[in-house]
């Protein structure tokens, strides 16, 4: 079976930490447990409104973790010199509107004029480049053209089905096999990750997708750690990755 890497999104423990403007829980610490659990990266997310991870979050993580990190941003001047300055292993580009709730939808890749020099200025630093994208195949073609090193895809179509619609969860999942199998099939260096709205009741559909290198999982890890602890809820999302699951 694919058994794919998982990358654990620390974004919500800012979030906690923020509602009180206090300096408590610290995502560092969060970081290092993450780690320890057996988690494979670290990302995390500096939006332009800093509502969860602030700059010096960004930093002291990069310090701190053994893990590679994954430094997700939207496609600004700002962000590119300040990933220039931390030199995370991983630049994840996704779009980012001030008023939503979260990263909704894929970036789109076709219509971004701004895209090649940037792509090609993180990679200059050192940095891999990942495009947060929806599961279309011509998302998938422009990413491949552009030369990034690898694809994240938008899980969040199929998770928000999976809650209330299973037919419609299925024929999302489906979108996800054939996106992930046409990228492997026309560029197999191309590295396929996924992520988005993603709990231990639907991850394994994910997980096992043939092809799956990574999953980024955020908001449901740091919730189940409420009742988990962050050490038993990291460990109880790589256990779901292998449940027996259908829509
Ligand atoms: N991947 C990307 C690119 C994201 O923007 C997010 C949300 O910040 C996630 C994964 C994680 O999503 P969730 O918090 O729903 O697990």
């Amino acid at each position: 079976m694919n058994t794919p890497r998982l990358g654990v999104n620390i974004d919500h423990i800012a979030t906690l930490r923020n509602a009180r403007g206090v300096d408590y829980p610290c995502p560092v610490k969060g970081a290092l447990i993450c780690e320890k659990a057996g988690a494979d990266g670290i990302t995390l997310h500096l939006r332009e409104d800093r509502r969860h991870i602030k700059d010096g979050d960004v930093y002291a993580i990069k310090q701190a973790i053994s893990i590679p990190m994954n430094l997700e941003m939207a496609v600004t001047d700002e962000m590119l010199s300040i990933a220039q300055n931390v030199r995370p292993d991983w630049v994840c580009l996704v779009p980012e509107k001030r008023e939503e709730v979260t990263t909704e939808g894929g970036l789109d890749v076709v219509n971004n004029a701004k895209l090649p020099n940037f792509i090609k200025d993180l990679q200059n630093a050192g940095i891999k480049v990942s495009l947060f994208i929806d599961p279309d195949i011509a998302q998938i073609t422009k990413a491949i053209e552009l030369s990034a090193d690898a694809i994240e895809i938008h899980t969040g179509a199929f998770a928000t089905a999976w809650l209330d619609d299973k037919h419609l969860a299925s024929v999302e999942l489906d979108r996800i096999k054939i996106a992930t199998t046409f990228a492997k099939d026309n560029a197999p260096h191309l590295i396929v990750n996924a992520g988005h709205g993603l709990t231990t009741d639907n991850v394994a559909l994910i997980a096992q997708i043939e092809g799956i290198h990574e999953l980024n999982i955020g908001h449901s890890i740091i919730a189940d750690s409420v009742f988990l602890g962050l050490d038993g809820a990291v460990r109880a999302m790589r256990e779901a990755f292998f449940k027996v699951s259908k829509c």
